[in-house]
């Protein structure tokens, strides 16, 4: 154990551009640097190097941390390792210290959930570890995957799995599945369902199971396929505070190295899809989970690489479900990337197509796919007859919702010609019947939007205190108590004041820059490290005083609210005379 005090100093003394610069090449930009990101494959930089605030982050990949981070992540060291070494080039000595507790480690669940993610994923590692099992004592299972042409390689590749026929099989490897825990994690990790008269029972039984992993690796989710015909033919995991369907693709994770090499990704419907392509060597592909490609997925797809083809089977559903790809990724487009969509013959599927077609056939499917900006005018065009003037007039009010969307200049400009040549316009009269403001053919940086206020104001709350944790002197604890739909972030910010608390000297108005270090192995980390992304765009510029009474402000009402609805729900004569006039003063302020 190397004490805390010194991670802190040894951070105070490195300075991290030092440190990644011998590494990577970085530029001046404004207050920070930056350079294309060491981490993904990128031809526009998104990796920034903050000197005041000692952290790096990239904005395409979410690679986010401290010196200390750097060395192990781009360096492979581990984190003595990585301490050793900075603390040579400092020549400062690692002393040695007895294993002492960290307040942020404890178990710190919120507590209208009483489970950290922590405890979610255990669940959810040991569940997978129990399908995986079960599917090797399961001839049944094991038979209809062979049935479907997998390799006991690529079952193993994608933790493939089966739940047993039978209602309470996670029984066996969750002694506690019985017990009546108020908050219980299985049932929270959406694996075990709880009826009206408490009982308890698996939610997957007799399926084939596909663990679904986020971006960091980490298992959140599955979707389980009958065996043969049953309705619902896929069941997925319910909504958790791991899984969230909208924002998750599935082989995200395992794909990210192909997708790099490749440079691209192919998005396809289907999981079995998805394992079938990277059985026959296609291993850049992802799938969607059962919902329609959202403008998350897209965002997220975009930051990964510059070319996305998204596939469909040829029949009306896969033409409506690409339509609605579109529709979703109009506000997301980027100028210099590029979208396109692909149709499968009739039938066909891309796990079908591949098995009988093979690897070239399909990648050459893919390199045919139709762009954006061509399947949008033929999907416009395909339902109205340009020939008359009513036609074009159609036209030219169908696209224009659409078009308003796109904000990527270059591309805006390509498509607003594109329905000016269609509907028979000049350019310039399309701009005014559009009502779109002339883009300069050279790009001049967008103005600066007004900063966008964080949806929670824990999170609020979390970015001032990482920017300046002299405020947290300043933050009444009160408010960090009681139940929050915010649990998790609430959470977050205890063990922050807990951590900065236990910080002996800090120079007034400055970040902490071990923060990130002290949180590296903490279910709060992930919320730390993007809240603290999110203030590097800080400067002198920002109302500091102004951030902080402002998330006080929510958090106050938040209280006021919950505090009301409590009152609210006794009745009036089981108030005490002091809850009566409490009442009246809330609903008076
Ligand atoms: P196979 O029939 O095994 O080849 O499955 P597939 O992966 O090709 O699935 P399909 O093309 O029928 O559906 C595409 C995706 O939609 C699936 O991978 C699921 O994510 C989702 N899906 C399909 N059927 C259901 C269902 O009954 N319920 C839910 N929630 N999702 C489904
Ligand atoms: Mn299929």
């Amino acid at each position: 154990m190397i004490p805390q005090s010194f991670i802190q100093d040894l951070l105070n003394r490195v300075d991290i551009v030092d440190v990644i610069e011998r590494h990577v090449p970085l530029k001046k930009a404004g207050t920070n640097y930056s350079a294309c990101c060491p981490f993904h494959s990128e031809k526009t930089p998104s990796f920034t190097v903050s000197p005041a605030k000692q952290f790096y982050h990239c904005f395409g990949c979410g690679a986010h941390g401290s010196a200390v981070g750097f060395m192990m992540e781009y360096g492979g060291l581990n984190f003595i390792e990585a301490v050793n070494d900075l603390a040579d080039r400092v020549g400062m000595q690692v002393p040695q210290q007895q294993p002492e507790s960290r307040p942020g480690m404890a178990a710190s669940g919120g507590q209208s959930t009483g489970n950290s993610s922590q405890d979610l994923f255990e669940v959810m590692n040991t569940a997978t570890r129990f399908y995986r099992e079960q599917l090797k004592h399961s001839e049944s299972a094991i038979a209809y995957l062979k049935k479907r042409g997998l390799t006991g390689e690529t079952a193993a590749r994608f933790a493939i799995g089966y739940a047993p026929a039978g209602w309470q099989n996670l029984a066996a490897v969750f002694p506690d599945y019985q017990a009546r825990m108020p908050t219980d994690p299985l049932v929270e990790a959406g694996l075990v369902i709880e009826n009206d008269d408490g009982k308890r029972y698996d939610r997957f039984r007799d399926r084939i199971m596909f663990p679904i992993l986020n971006q960091k690796g980490m298992i959140v989710g599955f979707g389980g396929r009958v065996l043969e015909q049953g309705e619902p033919k896929y069941l997925n995991s319910p909504e958790t505070p791991l899984f969230e369907k909208g924002r998750e693709l599935y082989n995200l994770f395992g794909a990210r190295k192909a997708i790099r090499e490749a440079g691209r990704v192919v998005v396809v419907e289907g999981y079995m899809d998805v394992v079938a392509l990277s059985q026959h060597g296609i291993d850049y592909a992802v799938a969607a989970l059962g919902t329609a490609t959202t403008p998350y997925h897209v965002q997220k797809l975009l930051r990964q690489t510059d070319d996305v083809v998204f596939c469909f089977d040829g029949d009306n559903a896969g033409r409506k479900a690409a339509w609605r790809a579109l529709e979703n990724s109009l506000a997301q487009l980027v100028d210099g990337k590029s979208l396109s969509f692909l149709f499968l013959p009739e039938g066909e599927d891309p796990d079908s197509y591949v098995r009988k077609s093979g690897k070239e056939a399909f990648e050459g499917l893919l390199s045919q796919a139709l762009p954006l900006s061509v399947f949008l005018f033929k999907e416009l065009s395909a339902h109205t007859d340009l020939q008359t003037s009513e036609g074009r007039a159609k036209l030219v009010q169908e696209a224009k919702p659409l078009l308003a969307q796109v904000t990527a200049p270059t591309l805006a400009l390509m498509l607003l010609k594109r329905l000016a040549e269609l509907s028979g316009t000049s350019q310039g009269e399309l701009e005014n019947l559009l009502q779109i403001r002339r883009v300069s053919s050279s790009p001049s940086p967008r103005p600066r939007a007004p900063r966008p206020q964080p949806a929670s104001p824990y999170r609020w709350l979390l970015q001032v205190l990482l920017h300046d944790p002299g405020y947290a002197s300043k933050l009444e604890r009160e408010l960090l108590r009681g139940r929050s739909e915010y649990a998790e972030e609430m959470a977050a910010v205890v063990a922050l004041v807990e951590f900065i608390d236990t910080c002996p000297h800090m120079a007034e108005g400055t970040a902490i820059p071990s923060v990130i270090t002290y949180f590296h192995d903490s279910p709060h980390r992930a919320l730390l490290e993007k809240a603290e992304s999110e203030t590097l765009a800080w400067d002198g510029s920002i109302d500091l005083e102004a951030e902080f009474s402002g998330a006080l402000a929510r958090l106050r009402e938040i209280q006021r609210k919950q505090r009301m609805t409590e009152l609210h729900s006794k009745s009036l004569s089981a108030l005490t005379p002091e809850e009566k006039q409490e009442y009246q003063r809330l609903m008076a302020s």
